[in-house]
């Protein structure tokens, strides 16, 4: 039988304290420290304590070259290298180990570059709750505990600046200087099938197909894309829109059509929205909800093993969640985007593989509900209106 070390593996040390209270009886230092290794494999998707042991077996066997499994139970032990390939830290090419080897080849064939990998896989959240710290603290209180924030932007060389006139009034001013975050959503209200249409058609559906290849084509959207390959889904969570049954669907940026992927009622709609949303209540009313999902296979197609492309599909998001919101100003709704979700839960109800999707940001809208456009619909909710 042979192995190799699987494709992404860091190891960190981590810190664990305590209090040392023979220590402080005896009038020394109160915290007492210890390390322990710990192993993040994307593949794996679970944070593994390893030994010391372990660790030099994993620094000594290659992720490329496979070699035979006897040479490394002589070098490393057999118990050893059973448990490594169990875990699944090491990769086995017999049957036994096929679980193990079609995550590991998943994450090859993605083409991550590897700290990227890690920075998405480890940065996921399961079941995050209000009571696990999503109601933020407000403006005040964050004042008292951390003491003024930083200037609200940079100073540079006054002496020399060059005075701009005042901007010109232009076609774009109603829908920039209308647009707002909104927390306040009518429960009763719904938004109408037009309105959700021109939506998602004039954010995430396709202007124009572009052939590049004999069986490929590029969509142009309304949106910049890295790459121009446009790689974000736009799964909809229907609450209220008229004409269309509550769900999950997914929409079709050229077919122009919404294609069912799970019935709910309304109250499991509602239900479902706030659990993505970390709890967020005060945005899980909105009627039309958006999560989207950026495809791996398709930016790293191009962007291999690169840098930068993770990077650019938060980007990417950015720029859909900011003519979602300019749409829903220009149909008077006023709207949200938010990362705080649990997309590693959105991952498994909408049954992606977080290698090859990354659930990237949620965005929604609705007519507004009464007392809207008061200073309570900010998050920071005490500071003056401006
Ligand atoms: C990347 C990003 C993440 C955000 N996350 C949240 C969030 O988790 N919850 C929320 O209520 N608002 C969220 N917002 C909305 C901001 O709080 C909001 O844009 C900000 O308070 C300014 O208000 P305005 O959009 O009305 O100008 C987010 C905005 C962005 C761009």
């Amino acid at each position: 039988m042979k192995l190799r070390r699987c494709a992404v593996l860091y190891l960190e040390s981590r810190e664990a304290l305590a209090i040392d209270w023979k220590s402080v009886l005896s009038g020394g230092n109160a915290l007492a420290a210890s390390t322990h290794w710990v192993a993040l494999a994307p593949h794996l998707d679970l944070e593994l304590d390893v030994g010391a042991a372990q660790v030099a077996a994993l620094g000594a066997i290659g992720q490329t070259v496979w070699s035979e499994r006897a040479d490394a139970e002589r070098g490393f032990g057999e118990d050893l290298i059973a448990q490594l390939l169990e875990l699944g830290l090491l990769i086995g090419d017999t049957p036994q180990y096929a679980a193990q080897r079609e995550r590991d080849d998943t994450l090859r064939n993605t083409h991550w570059r590897p700290l990227s990998a890690l920075a998405h896989t480890f940065g996921r959240w399961r079941g995050v709750t209000g009571e696990t710290g999503m109601e933020a603290p407000s403006f005040q209180a964050l004042l008292e505990r951390y003491g003024e924030p930083p200037p609200p932007t940079l100073d540079l060389a006054p002496e020399a600046a060059v005075k701009l006139p005042g901007a010109a009034s232009g076609r774009l001013d109603e829908q920039l200087l209308q647009r707002y975050t909104g927390r306040n959503f009518d429960l009763q209200a719904s938004v109408p099938l037009d309105v959700a249409a021109r939506l998602l058609q004039r954010t995430f559906g396709a202007q124009e197909v572009r052939k590049v290849g004999p069986h490929s084509s590029v969509l142009k959207k309304t949106s910049p894309s890295g790459g121009g390959l446009h790689p974000i889904e736009a799964y909809v969570l229907v609450q209220r829109v008229d004409g269309v049954a509550p769900g999950l669907y997914h929409y079709h940026p050229i077919a122009h059509e919404l294609r069912p992927l799970r019935a709910l009622d309304a109250e499991a709609a509602g239900a479902l929205a706030r659990y993505m949303l970390a709890d967020q209540h005060w945005l899980a009313s909105a009627p039309l909800q958006v999560v989207m999902v950026a495809r791996m296979e398709r930016s790293f197609w191009k962007y291999r093993n690169h840098q930068k492309a993770y990077r650019a599909l938060a980007l990417d998001a950015g720029h859909l969640s900011q003519t979602f919101y300019l749409l829903a100003a220009e149909a008077g709704l006023p709207a949200f985007i938010t990362a705080a979700i649990n997309d590693a839960d959105i991952e498994q109800t909408l049954g992606l593989d977080h290698l090859r999707h990354a659930v990237v940001a949620m965005c929604g809208c609705g007519p507004a509900g009464k007392g809207e456009r008061t200073m309570v619909e900010l998050r920071y909710g005490e500071t003056e209106a401006i």
